[in-house]
């Protein structure tokens, strides 16, 4: 289940690297610190995947519960272990120092909006958005998704 998870979360996120290239609006809007967070994250994802289905799916199988695991949770109450990471297999270790950068990366790029809570939303004025004429987008838009032209002021006028 993990494994199809990981297939599909890569395929979405090269769907979505590919929008962010192809769309000249996003790529406009597209940070340097955006572009290094994407590398980071999408090598967490491919050594994790890579990791399972080499070691645990089509090996013999690698105890992460008896070396990873542990490591892990000593780091977290501040008394690590280094030696539990010295026999782990290099995709895992990989895997674990990627995510770390990416880790360290987090609170610079806009994956920091993971740990906003958008209470205001509730309670702000409404957003009212209007495309200027001349600006209306990059492209031409669609069939059927023509814009409404603004209402003649004269005519909404009282008599
Ligand atoms: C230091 C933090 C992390 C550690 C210690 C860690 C550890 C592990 C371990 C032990 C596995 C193998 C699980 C198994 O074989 O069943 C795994 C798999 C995986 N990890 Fe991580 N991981 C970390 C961070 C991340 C992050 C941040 C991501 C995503 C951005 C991620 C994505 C994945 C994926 C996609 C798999 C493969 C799917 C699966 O095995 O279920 N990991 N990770």
């Amino acid at each position: 289940m993990g494994t199809a998870a990981a297939v599909l979360t890569l395929a979405g996120l090269a769907i979505l690297v590919f929008r962010r290239r192809t769309v000249p609006a996003v790529f406009l809007a597209t940070t340097v610190m955006d572009k290094l967070m994407f590398v980071f994250l999408g090598a967490t994802l491919l050594f994790g995947t890579l990791a399972t289905v080499v070691y645990q799916v089509f090996g013999s199988g690698f105890h992460y519960r008896e070396t990873i695991s542990p490591w892990m949770r000593e780091l977290m109450i501040f008394r690590p272990r280094p030696e539990l990471m010295l026999e782990v297999p290099l995709l895992f270790q990989l895997h674990v120092i990627t995510a770390l950068l990416l880790f360290a990366l987090w609170p610079f790029t806009r994956l920091v909006h993971v740990f906003s809570a958008p209470v205001g939303y509730l309670f702000r004025p409404y957003i009212v958005y209007r495309s200027r004429d001349e600006l209306r987008g990059a492209r031409a838009p669609k069939r059927g998704w023509d814009p409404i032209e603004a209402p003649d002021p004269q005519r909404l006028r009282r008599p």
